[in-house]
């Protein structure tokens, strides 16, 4: 493991170990232990989009772990358009221990990967989030003890965040359905390559139209907003295409009782979910927004005892 872009590129092992450091490192955590393993660390932060959680969460977890964080935003480095991805890649790799980037493009992600000799964390992209989906694994641990078999509905958009529940589930066993209105599927490929991995142990991504079908039976019901960073401009179309697929007390009460409500926030409250919902209490929205810090801690840490990547200069 030498960077995290995807949970499709982590075997099963590594994704467990993940799981298994969070926990640690949250216990360490609560006892008031200090833990300091990267002290005179630098994590550099390239965020092109707006964050709350993950942007405070990677900077909290950093001063935690002994190290520090910088910002770098598009103002101050227009990558593509001051310099290339390669070159940035190549000048941060000298002075940085870690990257963590927030981009619109999945392939610069990637690119920056391929230059930098150093870890690269992708902190959200258009097609995939994996920090968030390795913190919502890690609080479903932390309710059912083993997740395999559980089972997560997830409504709504098939966006990066369902893209990444897509390539969670099949590395972790959980049985994951998601509704979503034609036209707004998950990404083909995500899918086409999760189903090849799963399909021979067993594990099943169902992709369907009816909400009330998915979450017939459902262990946790999952939403994202409708209309992503980015997507603005869409907001009021998709409001009208997604509204059947807005998690509310009637579709609660379809799932199993007692079922966990996850969201990964920032929530758009009356449009995806319900107050009522959100703030009830089957909702583990705030644990979830919790647990980024503990589990990106726990990346950070294995990350930065990685072999380094070979540079080409
Ligand atoms: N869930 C999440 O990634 O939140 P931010 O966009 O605030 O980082
Ligand atoms: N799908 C959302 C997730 C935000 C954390 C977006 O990309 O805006």
């Amino acid at each position: 493991m030498k960077d995290l872009i995807s949970i499709a590129d982590l075997n099963e092992q590594e994704v467990q170990r993940i799981l298994g450091r969070a926990a640690e490192l949250k216990a360490m955590h609560v006892r008031g232990e200090v833990h300091r393993p990267l002290e005179g660390k630098t994590l550099g932060m390239f965020f092109e989009k707006p964050s709350l959680r993950t942007r405070v969460t990677f900077e909290v977890g950093m001063a935690h772990l002994g190290g520090h964080a910088i910002l770098l935003t598009p103002e101050h480095i227009a990558i593509g358009v001051r310099e290339t991805v390669t070159d940035v890649g190549k000048n941060l790799e000298r002075w940085v221990d870690l990257i963590v980037a927030r981009t619109y493009s999945h392939q610069l992600v990637k690119d920056l990967a391929a230059a930098a000799s150093i870890p690269v964390i992708n902190g959200l992209t258009d097609l995939l989030h994996p920090c968030q989906i390795l913190a919502d694994l890690f609080t479903l641990v932390e309710h059912f003890t083993d997740i395999s078999g559980v089972k997560v509905a997830y409504l709504g958009d098939g966006n990066n965040v369902a893209n990444s529940w897509i390539n969670g589930a099949v590395k972790t066993g959980i049985d994951l359905t998601i509704a979503a209105p034609e036209g707004y599927d998950p990404d083909p490929n995500v899918l086409r390559e999760a189903r090849a991995y799963g399909e021979p142990k067993g594990r099943r991504v169902r992709v369907l139209r009816d909400p009330y079908e998915a979450v017939e039976g459902a262990d946790v019901i999952y939403t994202d907003v409708w209309a992503s960073m980015g997507q603005e401009s869409e907001r009021e179309a998709r409001i009208k295409i997604f509204r059947p697929y807005q998690v509310n007390r009637d579709l609660l009460a379809k799932a199993r009782p007692g079922a966990l409500v996850m969201h990964c926030l920032p929530a758009h409250r009356g449009e995806e979910i319900t107050d009522d919902v959100l703030d009830g209490p089957n909702s583990v929205v705030f644990q979830e927004a919790e647990n980024r810090l503990h589990v990106q801690k726990a990346v950070m840490e294995i990350l930065a005892a990685a072999p380094r990547k070979v540079s080409s200069q």
